[in-house]
Parts: C-alpha cells; structure tokens; sequence
C-alpha cells in the first residue's frame, strides 16, 4: 500500500455506491480506468448512523483484486476486528481517533501484522486530537465532511486541517481526504497539500470510469499563482 507514495495525487474510488451484484466487474472496470487502490468503508450503525458492509464483503474485493485494499473502519472498538479485517485482505486499516481508548496500542497491532496504519479525523475533531500519535502513524486522514454518509457536499473550511497537521511538523503520514471530493474540489485538496483523495460519487455517478480518472487527475496539477 505504501509503495504507492509517491509525487503523483492517487484517487483512490470509494465503493459505497458500486454495484454490489457485479462486483468482479465493478472492479476489473476501475482497474482498466487507472486507478490504483480502492478504499472500503465499514459502518457499524454505533459510531456512524449507517451501516454498510464488514469483513465478508473486504475478502469478496480481495478475491476480485490484487490491488490494495485500504480500509476505512468507521466503527466503534474497532481493536477487535483488526486481526479479522487482515485476515480479509486488507492492506491498511484506518481507525477513527474518536473510535478508541487507546490509540498506539492499535496502531502497534495493525502494524505487528504488516499493515499501514491510518488515523481519521472526523469533521468536527481537531487536528491537536492526534498530535500525540501523528508520527506513528502512515497515514492520516482528514473527513473533509461528517463521516457515514456517501453523496455529501465538500466542506473546504477543513482543508485547514491539512495545514495544521504539516505545521505540526509531521512529514512521515501520508495526508488522505475523505469526502465530497470530485473533480471540482479535488484541486482544492491538492493545493492543500492531500496527497491521497477518496472518491465516492465523482467516480461513481459517472458513466466511464477512465474518463473519471482522468477528470479528476486532470484538476489535481497544484496552483502555482
Ligand atoms: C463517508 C465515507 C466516504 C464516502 C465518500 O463517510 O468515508 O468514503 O463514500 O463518498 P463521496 O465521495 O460521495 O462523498
Ligand atoms: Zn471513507
């Protein structure tokens, strides 16, 4: 998952909206179209209001793909299911820092069985939330809406966190956004300095997946003026 860092922005598509009836398909489409990494977003009714799928529906992508799987546990407790998401196939697992007690023993779990390690934010945490762990980490993930929820509109005030986050003085994690990003606000999250972009609708709501790509990739050059 991590060799994918690199100079170049990744989209990396979220698959909330796929056609859950044609996965294979869905998948083998998105990797014809370029992209990369796919992100798996796992709901548990408690820490979001939605409920989306679990570690059944991670291995069916697994056995669709050897692209990696990162993915985003949008759940409470989520210590316990580490060992089973990996089991799945999953790459990297991303945790919500509102989600756990104890923030570095998951991340030495998650990491004690080789994956990436990712912290999310969600919209109305502050980046000081994750000051503590922020060089342990992989990758953090910064909601740019309120997480549970596919189809939000963008909210760019977040962006800010981005900044925060670098004058923290962290170099090490990758920055991901999350959430409304599309080929109009996709610039924006670049500019700010998010290297990863989570992509839900702005894949999905289009008819060819490759045009997508290139869409979004096309609005991500960063803003020199
Ligand atoms: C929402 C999820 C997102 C979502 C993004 O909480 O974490 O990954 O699927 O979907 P869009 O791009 O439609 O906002
Ligand atoms: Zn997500």
């Amino acid at each position: 998952m991590l060799a994918l860092r690199n100079a170049d922005p990744l989209v990396l598509p979220s698959m909330l909206l796929c056609d859950f009836a044609n996965l294979a398909k869905e998948v083998a489409n998105l990797e014809e179209a370029g992209f990369r990494a796919l992100h798996l977003d796992v709901m548990d009714g408690v820490f979001v209001p939605n409920f989306s799928y679990g570690m059944t529906i991670v291995n069916a992508f697994h056995q669709c793909t050897k692209l990696p799987l990162d993915v985003h546990l949008m759940m409470q407790g989520p210590e316990k299911y580490v060992e089973q998401f990996h089991a799945s196939g999953a790459h990297s697992i991303t945790f919500h820092i509102e989600a756990v007690d104890d923030p570095d023993s998951i991340i030495q779990q998650i990491h004690s069985l080789g994956m990436a390690a990712g912290v999310a934010i969600d919209r109305d945490t502050p980046v000081s939330a994750i000051a503590k762990i922020i060089d342990k980490v992989d990758l953090v993930l910064v909601m740019t809406i309120k997480a549970g929820f596919g189809g939000q509109s963008f909210i760019p005030g977040l962006l800010d966190k981005l900044r925060e986050i670098r004058e923290l003085g962290a170099t090490n994690p990758i920055l991901q956004v999350d959430g409304g990003v599309n080929a109009g606000t996709i610039g924006a999250c670049v500019d700010a300095g998010a290297e990863w972009m989570v992509v839900g609708s702005g894949v999905f709501k289009q008819e060819d997946f490759a045009q997508a790509n290139r869409d979004l990739l096309q609005h991500c050059s960063i803003d020199q003026s």
